[in-house]
């Protein structure tokens, strides 16, 4: 850990003066960064909720209360932060804070001084403490602000990415000032310098291979802005599949700074789709927000590693950081382990979404956010486009296409090797207004309907989904009734048959289809990868729910049946997946629906040894093509199976599901990313069969640090960090934090029988 990020103090209490040095904060909390100050709760309904006014144009004047739309955490209001530090500093020296990101409005002070801070609680930004810092001890204090009704989603609170503080010499390589594209073999390098003395400095430049080994070199010397060329005859290609980074050193005096980045050429034509290195490639992608799901918005580098190989395992090559700027952690992550990213400034320009979003700060502040974002992205090999906003309300009014094409100028400007493009939804309105025109490469959000009429109109244009699907379920929940009752719940929950969808967005299936009549499509990002703090659409104004439906994998990571449809569509592995559970008591002889997601073509589904019939996949039928459904198999106790069959009848794969048993025991699963451990409990009966209406409390003890424990069930307000969760279809998760091996301990009670187990995990 960066020991600069460590023991700082925390308060949420109202301070006048809180930047003096004079004042006694011997009271704050001590807290480690990134911190989120909100995560740890209490949940309530009156955090943040939204006030609804339906449409008044339309006579309806209808106003509600949207309690879990930003998630019912405390992240509204003031919390103040200071570090107290020592620094060896000479005079002629400079010293620099660096944020990459401040959850919001932040002002930053240095030994009493107002020295500067930022509005938008996604930019990185750095603050030149040089006028203010002493040799000794020196105090930085940080007050942030999240304003209420500013946000669709949980946006944590604080400071919530990591933070560095740079001692450099008064000349030296200026924040983000080193800039790497390639063209073929070549790489272009442009290097700022602050130099205040005016007179010319030697900069050194190194061009090293994927081991580390040294190509090239380079010594130039000027006084702010160099410029070197290399060529690396036969460079190793970057793509996912196969992340190949290259390195370039820069060496100022004592200063030296490592930047990776890597060679690919990029693509994104109308007809053929996207192509990398000369190869088409689909976009397997998703949108992500940028909380961690239970640690919140604080950043960790190892759960976001943990979330990208969640991600691959099921063939997904692409993320969409819908819809702001992301941690930079998370693209050196993509570009390790081959992910492509379009980064994604805005979701409102001027126009707002909610009351006090991005809108009161997009005139004066949007230009220098985007800048800054491709100022400080534009290394990575991962970034392949820059989109200047989602579903942004100007593309229903006449200024929309001027303020878009002021916007694609900015990015053109700042990087001329990528294309600009956006998350459109009124497709009709931004095509006859112009908006369509201004970005480089279309975007459409839930429009796998259209595709074709629009190739037809505009075939110059290159297009691709920038959200699809916004399918919604619970993991592991089912109705018995067939589909007809499927969508809002009283118990809050949504089925997992996967047949729910937002207002005005689809099923997988829905785009699937799109996206194979139109081969010109480039590919989707799915509306998202995992569960989300905030948005629990279809329940408005209920509550208790905190947490989106939308993900393939729930809040903990533990995956919903719909990983194995996007596995075997988007994946060579062989896939299996039946689903619901066999445990319907009271239903005997009443139908329920099953499905299966597969890779196979022709499967055919048993109960109890007796076939229920073959079925195979068939185009003419939307749901035959991508799933096999039976839509009434009458229920029996027992055995649910599925063989898959070649053409002949042979049997390739099966798999089966049975009704369980009491609860008898518990089973952990876990993995490890660096020094996080994400273990996975389950409820089972003597033969190990999940017990899916298991639901009662389980209580964990770590020799590790238990950073938090959940079971993904969107209408559970338990705390995070408490040490228990209560199992949602017979699962929970507990994640902790131990370096070396750490010992996990799960404890329930089965019927009336205290149980417990132990698990080591290396
Ligand atoms: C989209 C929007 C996303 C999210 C999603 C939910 O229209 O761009 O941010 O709100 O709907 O379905």
């Amino acid at each position: 850990m960066n020991p600069f990020e460590q023991n700082w103090l925390f308060t949420r209490e109202e301070r006048n003066g809180f930047e003096r040095e004079a004042l006694d904060d011997h009271s704050w909390e001590t807290v480690d960064l990134p911190h989120d100050w909100a995560i740890a709760g209490p949940f309530s309904k009156d955090n943040d909720p939204e006030i609804v006014i339906v449409d008044p144009t339309r006579n309806v004047r209808t106003t509600y209360c949207h309690p879990g739309r930003t998630g019912g955490l405390p992240h509204v209001g003031r919390g103040f932060y200071r570090k107290h530090f020592r620094l060896d500093w000479k005079p002629g020296q400079s010293v620099r804070v660096e944020f990459d990101g401040i959850m919001s409005r932040s002002e930053v002070f240095c030994n009493g001084h107002c020295a500067g801070g930022r509005p938008s609680g996604y930019a990185s930004f750095a603050v030149d403490l040089t006028p203010f810092v002493r040799n000794g001890e020196n105090l930085l204090a940080v007050r942030a602000e999240n304003l209420p009704r500013a946000s669709r989603w949980y946006p944590g609170a604080g400071i919530y990415r990591h933070v560095r503080l740079a001692v450099t010499d008064s000349v030296h390589i200026a924040y983000h000032g080193i800039r790497i594209h390639t063209e073929g073999d070549k790489v272009f390098l442009r290097t700022s310098i602050e130099n205040p003395t005016g007179k010319k400095v030697p900069l050194t430049t190194l061009l090293l291979d994927p081991s580390g080994k040294e190509l090239s070199s380079e010594t130039s010397s000027g006084v702010t802005d160099f410029r070197t060329e290399f060529e690396c005859k036969n460079a190793e290609r970057w793509q996912p599949g196969s992340p190949v980074l290259y390195t370039i050193v820069s060496i100022l005096g004592s200063e030296r700074i490592e930047t990776r980045f890597g060679f690919r050429d990029l693509v994104f034509d109308p007809d053929k789709g996207f192509l990398i290195n000369g190869v088409s490639m689909k976009f397997q992608g998703m949108c992500l927000h940028h909380d961690l799901g239970l640690v919140g918005a604080a950043v960790n580098r190892d759960i976001t590693r943990h979330r990208l190989n969640l991600l691959a395992s099921i063939g997904c090559n692409a993320i969409r950081t819908s819809h702001n700027p992301p941690d930079p952690e998370m693209l050196d992550l993509c570009d390790e382990l081959g992910f492509l990213v379009i980064c994604e400034a805005f979701d409102e320009w001027k126009r707002p979404k909610t009351p006090r979003g991005y809108n009161l700060l997009f005139d004066e502040w949007g230009e220098r956010d985007l800048r800054d974002m491709i100022r400080r992205d534009a290394n990575h090999p991962c970034v392949m486009m820059w989109s200047i906003g989602n579903e942004i309300d100007e593309q229903y009014y006449p200024e929309g296409p001027a303020v878009a094409r002021r916007l694609c100028d900015i990015c053109h400007d700042e990087d001329p090797t990528r294309p600009t493009t956006a998350g459109l939804n009124n497709v009709d309105d931004s095509l006859t207004g112009g908006l369509f025109d201004v970005v480089d490469v279309k975007g459409f959000n839930y429009k796998p309907y259209i595709y074709s009429k629009y190739h037809a109109a505009f075939p110059e244009a290159a297009v691709y989904s920038s959200e699809s699907a916004s399918t919604i379920s619970s993991r592991g929940e089912y109705s018995g009734h067939i589909f007809e009752e499927l969508g809002r719940k009283e118990n809050r929950q949504i089925d997992s048959f996967d047949l729910c969808n937002s207002p005005g967005a689809t099923t997988p299936d829905h785009e699937f289809k799109g996206q194979d009549d139109n081969p010109f499509v480039m590919g989707e990002f799915v509306w998202t990868g995992f569960d989300y703090l905030g948005e629990p659409t279809p329940y408005r104004e209920e509550w208790p729910v905190r947490s989106s439906f939308y993900g393939i994998f729930d809040l903990c990571g533990i995956p919903k049946d719909r990983a194995w449809l996007y596995r075997s569509r988007w994946t060579d592995r062989k896939v299996l997946h039946l689903m619901p559970h066999w445990n319907w008591e009271g239903f005997e002889g009443k139908c329920i629906p099953v499905q299966c997601y597969s890779s196979f073509r022709r499967v055919e589904l048993f109960v109890n040894g007796v076939s229920c019939g073959v079925h195979a996949k068939n185009p003419k039928k939307l749901f035959g093509t991508y799933r096999h459904v039976w839509s009434r198999v009458p229920y029996r106790p027992g055995v649910l199976k599925v063989n898959a069959l070649d053409d002949d009848g042979k049997i390739l794969a099966s798999t089966e599901i049975r009704t369980a048993g009491a609860p008898d025991h518990l089973e952990m699963e876990w993995e490890r990313c660096g020094e996080m451990v994400f273990a996975t409990v389950s409820v089972v009966d003597r033969d190990g069969n999940l017990c899916p209406h298991a639901s009662g409390r389980i209580d964990f003890e770590s020799s590790g640090k238990i950073v938090a424990a959940d079971a993904g069930d969107p209408t559970s307000v338990k705390p995070f960090p408490l040490p228990h969760a209560n199992a949602f279809h017979g699962k929970c998760a507990v994640w902790v934090r131990g370096p070396e091996t750490v010992s996990i301990v799960a404890k329930t009670v089965l019927n009336g029988e205290e149980k417990q187990l132990q698990m080591i995990a290396k």
